[in-house]
């Protein structure tokens, strides 16, 4: 008998729930061998204890390529161009690579570069060339340093980019920190106060991550002050819902980018985006 219409007769067997159970199992094991490989592997070769760093597998690239495209209304081809520009960019490994080394935190961190969905903030940054950016949640400033590196392909732009802790912005190293203001304070009065007194902001990172509550005030004190194409991300868009309801009742479109981590047991995060209202037929 062949294999699919032996399949198709235990399937409609009432035994069939417990015939199937050993291949069940066995799919199963399978899968979580290979996460505890993974997971072994990970806790030899790496000494990272918060804010994981990873690549993304090649086939998540090129959705993020697309992702990008959709967002910015650029063609896919110029994208995919600014995503191996980044990869491609010595220097800004090199001076990340150094600040890294000579973190306080070193103890607990990977002497390797690895961007993950931030090569997809640099392509944001190259298509939209935005003249004003803000990140809320700066922690070691590698999203800093790669908006930075766009800024500069770019030749115009400047960053604003906050953070509650005193210890954040370490890697916001020169050349890249000529356009970048590090501001240590909570994103809310970053906000109301220095960002409030500025020109329109084009381009919005909201990633505090702290409480979705956090996240909706962020998104509700920055609204005034955005430009009328203005793009917004945000990172959790994979855990709660306030950019998409944001994007809602704005009359915006609303679209999220999920990460696959290559070779990491960590599932990833991801790039919510919220853009202008698309004119549909
Ligand atoms: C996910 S990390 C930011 C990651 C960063 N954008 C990057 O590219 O690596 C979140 C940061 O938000 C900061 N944070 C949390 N609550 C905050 C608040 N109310 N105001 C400002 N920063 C805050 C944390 O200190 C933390 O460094």
């Amino acid at each position: 008998m062949k294999h699919n219409a032996l399949t198709r007769r235990i399937a409609a067997s009432p035994l069939a729930p417990f015939a199937v159970l050993p291949s069940r199992i066995a799919a199963v094991a399978r899968h979580n061998t290979r996460n505890v490989q993974q997971s072994a592997s990970w806790l030899l070769r790496s000494r990272e204890l918060v804010h994981y760093t990873y690549d993304l597998e090649p086939l998540n690239l090129e959705h993020l390529a697309w992702f990008v495209s959709t967002v910015t209304g650029r063609p896919v081809d110029e994208v995919r161009g600014y995503l191996t520009e980044l990869q491609e960019d010595v220097e800004l490994r090199r001076v990340v690579m150094d600040g890294l080394a000579r973190s306080p935190r070193r103890s607990t961190t990977d002497r390797v570069v690895r961007y993950g969905r931030r090569i997809g903030w640099y392509a944001l940054v190259r298509a939209l060339r935005p003249e004003f950016v803000v990140e809320t949640g700066t922690n070691r400033g590698l999203g800093s340093a790669v908006i930075a590196a766009a800024l500069l392909r770019n030749g115009r732009g400047r960053l604003a980019t906050c953070d509650i802790d005193d210890r954040s912005g370490e890697l916001i190293l020169p050349p890249y920190d000529r356009v970048v203001e590090h501001v240590v304070g909570d994103s809310l009065e970053f906000l109301a106060g220095p960002v409030a007194g500025r020109q329109p902001i084009d381009l919005l990172f909201v990633d505090t991550g702290y409480t979705p509550e956090h996240e909706r005030a962020e998104l509700v004190a920055a609204t005034p002050l955005l430009a009328p194409d203005a793009v917004v991300l945000a990172t959790k868009t994979y855990m709660w819902q306030e950019l998409s309801r944001w994007a809602e009742e704005q009359q915006r479109e609303f679209l999220h980018f999920g990460e696959q981590p290559h070779d990491h047991w960590y599932r990833g995060v991801g790039i919510g985006a919220s853009f202008p209202a698309l004119v549909r037929a």
